[in-house]
């Protein structure tokens, strides 16, 4: 038994049959081959793009010359409404800086001081499922809210009961629902001269979120003037100057940097949240391995979080099969010459951890479930060149050592009170909206332990 993946299209499609596939969704839309592939080139009558699916191809792109790859705009443009010119979007010097004021809230040190936020949210999910025990349930939808609450917590010192932070988290649902298809803008054959118009209520709603936002971090600000504001992370990264140039952020980059770790760190999260609980509910053997392991958690301190070794480890492997970002592009500044071809200058270059992750010629057994394979010599080498959830390089996502922490205590503390089962006829498909979700949701049977 394999856990479910998207069934791949034909060899050979028209340009219009893969236009159609693609409204879709990203991942079915792409062929079979290119699990086994190297690197595959997309003509399109405006660009090319590649999907470079080769470890040290992309370690070029990623970690050997990352200035030569910048994001493409392509990508960004459905997004800036919303985020402005945060961290995610911006690139060259204006992304360095941003970096250097962000990175220090995020050092191991200071994922510490989050702990007793993270496990708060644990507990509260915890405490709103127990009343939906015996039911089915949908898991994005109960991971979501819980993720959300975590990064409420942890940037604001405010649960998502708050008044503000409901907002927002709603707001944001809907907001995903009308950009469905983010890296579309990559594949289509359309030229970049065309304005993407957003639609008006998807400004209206990137307004409203932002108004939110804009009051959230001005009431904090007031409180860092009168020297009462609690030490979150909020308040780290808006008393941080650039050490460069000794400038902190204003109010304005600061909206932008809050909606990005809103955005980027709760929807990923919660996608993979929610598979790994339904890879729990496959494999119920490892489900109970992981309930006995959780009494760990007894101990209610960061040094417990350690001991969730074999939580890692399945969360490893669910960010293996189900990366929530499945692909991330960049563009070429310069002609390339990769694997014998030219890449002209302005050419999409696609990094697919989805396909990475399940590269053929690269792992051993690639669509099983297997959590003790981050033991073997395969698993540890795969690790390290072809297995990049967080990217890699300078790049690499701010939150990867948050995220590592906050999904494995999330995963543990549910399976230490309830455990999860499947629902016959309910099996989750695979596809690429913002983040890799399931297309009718994930429906699991949630019982008290
Ligand atoms: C399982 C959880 C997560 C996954 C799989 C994930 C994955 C990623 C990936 C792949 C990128 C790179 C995207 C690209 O270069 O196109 C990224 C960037 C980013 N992530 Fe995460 N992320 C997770 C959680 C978080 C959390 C919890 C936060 C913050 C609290 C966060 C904040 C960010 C930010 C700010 C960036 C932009 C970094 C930059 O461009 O310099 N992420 N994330």
């Amino acid at each position: 038994m394999i856990p479910p993946k998207p069934t791949p299209r034909p060899d050979k499609v028209t340009l219009w049959q893969y236009l159609k596939l693609f409204r879709k969704d990203l991942l079915s839309a792409q062929p079979q081959r290119l699990y086994r592939a190297w690197m595959a080139e997309f003509r399109t009558p405006f660009f090319r793009s590649y999907l470079v699916n080769q470890p040290d191809v992309v370690d070029t792109v990623l970690k050997q010359r990352p200035d030569d790859f910048p994001k493409s705009n392509r990508i960004s443009e459905g997004l800036r409404p919303l985020l402005g010119n945060s961290v995610f979007l911006t690139n060259g010097e204006t992304w360095k800086r941003q970096r250097r004021i962000i990175d220090p809230a995020f050092e191991g040190g200071r994922l510490r001081d989050t702990f007793p936020a993270m496990l708060g949210a644990a507990q509260a999910c915890v405490d709103r499922l127990r009343d939906q025990t015996g039911t089915v349930v949908e898991c994005e939808e109960i991971t979501s809210h819980a993720a959300a609450d975590v990064i409420f917590r942890t940037l604001f010192s405010v649960p998502i009961e708050d008044e503000v932070a409901a907002q927002v988290f709603d707001k944001f649902q809907d907001y995903q629902r009308q950009q469905p298809l983010l890296n579309l803008a990559a594949f289509m054959p359309i030229p970049r001269r065309v304005p993407r118009l957003h639609s008006r209520t998807t400004r209206r709603n990137a307004k409203d979120i932002r108004a939110l936002i804009t009051r959230l971090t001005s009431e904090r600000a007031e409180l860092i003037a009168k020297g009462q504001a609690p030490d979150d992370l909020a308040t780290k990264i808006m008393t941080t100057p650039d050490p460069e140039t000794g400038r902190c952020f204003d109010t304005r980059e600061m909206v932008d940097q809050v909606a990005i770790f809103f955005l980027a760190g709760h929807e990923t999260s919660a996608s993979a949240l929610a598979w790994t609980l339904y890879l729990m509910a496959l494999y119920p053997e490892w489900q109970e391995k992981l309930s006995a392991e959780a009494q760990a958690l007894d101990a209610s301190d960061f040094a417990a979080v350690s001991k969730l070794r074999l939580s890692r480890d399945v969360f490893r492997e669910a960010l293996r099969l189900y990366p929530p970002v499945p692909m991330m592009v960049r563009e070429t500044t310069c002609p390339e010459h990769f694997r014998g071809r030219d890449v002209p200058t302005g050419s999409q270059i696609v990094l697919s951890p989805w396909h990475l992750h399940r590269q053929e010629r690269l792992w051993n057994r690639p669509d099983e479930f297997d959590p003790t394979r981050w033991s073997t010599e395969n698993g540890k080498s795969c690790q390290r060149k072809a297995y990049i959830p967080f990217s890699a390089g300078p790049r690499v996502c701010t939150g990867a050592g948050f995220a590592m922490i906050e999904g494995p205590l999330l995963l543990s503390t549910l399976l230490r009170h309830f455990r999860f089962e499947v629902v016959e006829g309910r099996t989750p498909v695979p596809v690429a909206h913002l983040t890799v979700r399931s297309k009718d949701g994930i429906w699991l049977r949630v019982v008290e332990r």
